[in-house]
């Protein structure tokens, strides 16, 4: 603000303090003398005022939606670098889209470690809750948990409704650690809650033929399977891991696996 705009009267200054317009607040003595100074029309002082309103709303609805979001870490599209992806242009093009959550698709990321996985899909949420939809991460291992929980205490569909209300629920790690028969099937409940309602997107190193190695029911791995396929852009990563890539670079000895 510049130090010549005269402070608001106290009513003024009292009433949008009550209405919780802090923005407008924080403009109007300089919007004020601008629309002294330039002569704007009243129309134009209003729509300036609405604007910087609704501008702080959104940008305050992001950093929410950003925050239930729950990303482990700060990953972007523009980070990604593709050229040393196996992941082709013209997937990734769709994928940034978001055209395919806006039609409640699935995505499914199946590669070997360090191989970008966990930054698409973080990336990808990053850019759906910038697009302004809802966005929940999960690691399997946390969602699990999650909806152990809800089933000891029995909140587990009310639980699992709640996840739902997201447009987008984000499933890393899939398969790091075997799900006993009650995992599996609190699993499945979810995927099949959000199917053809919302999209999934997961990130495994497990191809699917190989899902009975954590999924102990074969049925239960069938049916899962089933529907998360059914509408799923499925993008195979592979090659060398990134992370080993960039040791290298260092100098460093990569990791002992
Ligand atoms: N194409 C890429 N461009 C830029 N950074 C990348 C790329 N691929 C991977 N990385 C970086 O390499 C590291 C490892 O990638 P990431 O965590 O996405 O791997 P992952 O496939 O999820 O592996 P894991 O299966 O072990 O979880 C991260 O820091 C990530 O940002
Ligand atoms: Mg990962």
């Amino acid at each position: 603000m510049s130090t010549t705009a005269p402070a608001l009267p106290a009513d003024l200054e009292a009433g949008l303090r009550r209405l919780r317009l802090a923005a407008m607040r924080r403009l109007a003595p300089e919007l004020l003398v601008a629309a002294k100074t330039q002569r704007w029309s009243p129309e134009e002082l209003l729509r300036t005022l609405v604007e910087a309103k609704l501008s702080s709303r959104d940008e305050s609805n992001t950093r929410n939606r950003l925050k239930a979001a729950a990303f482990p870490v700060h990953k972007t599209l523009e980070e990604f670098d593709v050229a040393l992806s196996s992941v082709k242009q013209a997937t990734l093009s769709y994928l940034t889209s978001l055209e395919w959550v806006r039609a409640h698709e699935n995505l499914c990321l199946v590669g070997p470690a360090g191989t970008g996985k966990s930054h698409l899909l973080v990336a990808l949420g990053h850019a759906a809750v910038d697009a302004g939809h809802k966005v929940r991460y999960f690691t399997a291992a946390e969602l699990v948990e999650a909806l152990y929980r809800g089933y000891a205490d029995n909140s587990v569909g009310r639980l699992i409704e709640q996840i739902v209300r997201a447009d987008l629920v984000l499933i890393d790690e899939v398969g790091f650690a075997p799900l006993d028969h009650t995992g599996g099937q609190l699993l499945f409940r979810l995927v099949a809650a959000a199917y053809e309602r919302r999209s999934l997107g997961i990130a495994s190193h497990w191809p699917f033929e190989e899902w009975g190695r954590f999924l102990p029911e074969q049925t239960t791995a069938v049916s899962l399977l089933d529907r998360m396929l059914h509408h799923a852009t499925v993008v195979t990563t592979e090659g060398e891991s990134y992370r080993m890539r960039e040791a290298r670079q260092k100098g460093g000895r990569p990791p002992k696996p």
